[in-house]
């Protein structure tokens, strides 16, 4: 990967991409102790933090994670992933803190010169198989892992990848109320 240069501050979140193809390297304890202060520090609601992480570095466990569905295969050749345990207890504020958490791991590691990507369980019973892998009680949620690593590319390898790039501002923002474009 290219060293990253930014003509403005914001550069460097907006170009957070997921990557899914990794260089095998091990990430080191150094960055991987600064990835979950990154995530310890994230903001949860009432400040509950509602989280636990469990490190994987066991090149066994992941190719398990990664069997549990066709679209993240690619999981079994990464060499770190960082799973999210939640509390369960307020699944919907908590869906809210695991999307907060996973997305400062991602910029950070993006900051560490390393790249990331989300890959999710799949449906209920794929979940629990989840858990089942990684030791994790049932009655908590958990259904993704942010697999983090050294991109060898950010092209999605899979055959049915989603379409890239992003919708333009016109389609996505209204002023004052919603469909009020200027
Ligand atoms: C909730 C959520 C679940 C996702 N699950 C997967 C997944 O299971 N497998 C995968 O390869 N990518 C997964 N992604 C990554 C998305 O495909 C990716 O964010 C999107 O295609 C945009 O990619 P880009 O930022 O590289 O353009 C997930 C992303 C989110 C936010």
């Amino acid at each position: 990967m290219p060293n990253r240069e930014f003509s403005k501050p914001t550069e460097a979140v907006r170009t957070v991409r997921q990557a899914r193809v990794y260089h095998p390297e091990p990430v080191s304890a150094d960055a991987v102790n600064e990835l979950l202060q990154v995530a310890r520090w994230t903001g949860s609601s009432r400040n509950t933090q509602p989280w636990h992480f469990i490190v994987i570095d066991d090149g066994e466990q992941l190719r398990r994670i990664s069997e549990l569905r066709t679209p993240i295969n690619w999981v079994a050749g990464a060499p770190l992933g960082i799973a999210l345990v939640l509390d369960g207890a307020n699944p919907s504020s908590e869906g809210y803190d695991e999307g907060r958490v996973t997305e400062r791991i991602l910029i950070a590691a993006n900051m560490l010169g390393l790249g990331g990507g989300v890959a999710f369980y799949g449906d209920e019973a794929q979940q629990a198989e989840g858990k089942r892998i990684l030791g994790i009680p049932s009655e908590k949620l958990a259904r993704s892992v942010v697999i983090i690593g050294r991109p060898v590319t950010i092209k999605d390898p899979r055959p049915n990848r989603s379409q890239p790039g992003r919708k333009p501002l016109s389609e996505i923002v209204s002023h004052n109320r919603m469909g009020v474009t200027r």
